[in-house]
């Protein structure tokens, strides 16, 4: 496939074929949780996340968020770090319980004033400040109320938006209301490997809603408050049939979207959720959390759709498979392992599986997107000669997936930018620090920060806004 784009401007260097739009924003991701640590410091409450944390046998080691890369100590170094490598923006999460450390309720201005300083110290270094409103750190309390299966946790969530918005919204543009609601629900409250690490089909569908309609609320509310630039980010599920000539794993690959996929797209782009995952969903719940004019609020528009991808979901029928705890609706449905190549978390490489996932939510809805995270956890450390990080794997990953951006954006997305995850190595959730996926390596004992090679590759990426090579993406 050929991913030629057409450069216009005639004072921009030629284009090689793999350029990038004019203006194609260049980026690189972080959540709070994962970097910030100062966990008990200037009045932060504490998370589902440090709770989970805690709980022995839910993260690998007993690793916590308590330190991680010290971002909140560091952010000026750290800042300068991506000035360092050219970075135009930054995505970044806001954490929930340094706002409001109950959820609801009184604001902690030492939260709020962390935030403000990083907005002001990146926009002193031209880099355009994006920012996530909730990236997993759910307050506690509100868990202790129920988290995401309570619709007052979406209404608090908005309110929260508004708290920081009213902060914030002079200078950052960007406002990403949810990461991932797929992991949130399912991976929370579907098979309980995330936080609150609870295992019910049930709630895990309450929860799918109740961030939706978070979202939605959000969407609203900052709209009103004058936010330019809104969107949500999302996960989808690159699924595919094992035997695209077999009806039974077409079918099976259909269910998958529509519990993964289409549960999220279709109340957000054409207001209402698809009849045949009502089904799904009615079998677990009377459905009674879904109440009349809420998919109206979950349609609110907004600008573009942030896209995370990683690996690519084969399915098949398979009579008898009980049904993946994530995916509830799934009986008679086998996920196939991934088959190599694969990164050292295990997940498959695959990028035309990121050309087709573009593609089709492009054709589908036609909406804008971004791609706000897509890296790969590799281990590889300083080597002991050169001392320097050799990620020749990573720098590959990443080139191969840009093409695919390219492919897409020749096939007429319009995908207006690319974050790469992560800036730093960090805390990878229930894997703790044992997996990298960082541009710039942090020795977790001193906090050094080193760039790796793939840093000072995706730099020349972002000054020559394309890649090396001839133009034919692969
Ligand atoms: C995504 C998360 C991000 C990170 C990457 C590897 O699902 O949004 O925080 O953990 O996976």
């Amino acid at each position: 496939m050929t991913a030629t784009v057409e450069v216009e401007s005639s004072d921009e260097p030629q284009a090689s074929g793999l350029q990038f739009p004019p203006g194609f924003v260049w980026g690189a991701a972080t959540a709070s949780y994962q970097i910030e640590g100062a966990a008990n410091e200037d009045g932060r409450g504490p998370s589902i996340w440090d709770t989970f944390s805690r709980t022995p046998g839910r993260v690998f080691a007993g690793h916590t968020g308590d330190v991680a890369c010290d971002h909140y100590h560091r952010y000026v170094d750290d800042v300068a770090l991506m000035a360092g490598l050219g970075l135009g923006a930054y995505r970044f999460t806001v954490a929930w319980p340094r706002i409001q450390p109950d959820g609801t309720g009184p604001v902690n201005v030492r939260g709020l004033d962390f935030y403000d300083r990083l907005t002001d110290e990146l926009i002193g270094k031209g880099i355009d400040p994006v920012v996530t409103l909730y990236h997993w750190d759910l307050p506690q309390t509100l868990q202790d109320r129920g988290g995401w299966t309570n619709r007052e946790t979406a209404e608090a969530f908005a309110e929260y938006a508004q708290i920081v918005y009213a902060r914030l919204g002079d200078r950052v543009k960007t406002w990403t209301t949810l990461n991932e609601p797929w992991c949130s629900a399912y991976l929370g409250y579907g098979n309980g490997v995330h936080a609150p690490g609870i295992q019910d089909p049930a709630q895990a569908f309450q929860a799918v809603h109740h961030l939706l309609l978070g979202h939605g609320l959000a969407a609203q509310a900052l709209r009103s408050a004058g936010a330019q630039t809104l969107s949500i980010t999302l996960n989808p599920t690159a699924v595919a049939p094992l035997d695209p000539g077999n009806p039974a794993d077409v079918a099976a690959a259909r269910i998958v979207d529509g519990v993964g996929n289409r549960v999220f797209l279709e109340p957000l782009f054409r207001g209402a959720y698809p009849q045949d995952v009502l089904e799904i969903m009615g079998r677990f719940t009377d459905l009674s959390h879904i109440r009349d004019g809420d998919e109206a609020i979950i349609n609110a528009p907004i600008d573009v759709l942030g896209i995370n991808y990683y690996t690519p979901t084969y399915v098949s029928a398979q009579p008898g498979q009980p049904a993946a705890l994530d995916t509830p609706g799934s009986e008679g449905i086998a996920f196939r392992k991934p088959v190599g190549p694969v990164t050292d978390i295990g997940w498959q490489i695959e990028p035309g599986a990121l050309t087709r996932l573009l593609n089709r939510i492009h054709d589908d809805y036609g909406v804008p997107m971004m791609i706000t995270e897509n890296g790969a956890a590799y281990l590889t450390g300083p080597s002991a000669g050169t001392g320097e990080v050799e990620d020749l794997e990573r720098v590959d990953y990443f080139d191969s997936h840009l093409r695919a951006c390219l492919d897409a954006i020749s096939h007429g997305v319009d995908l207006r930018g690319y974050f790469a995850w992560s800036l730093l190595d960090n805390f990878e959730w229930a894997e703790g620090y044992r997996m990298r996926f960082g541009l710039v390596h942090v020795d977790y004992t001193t906090q050094q920060r080193l760039p790796k090679r793939s840093a000072k590759w995706y730099s020349e990426v972002i000054a020559r806004n394309g890649l090396e090579g001839t133009g034919t993406a692969g």
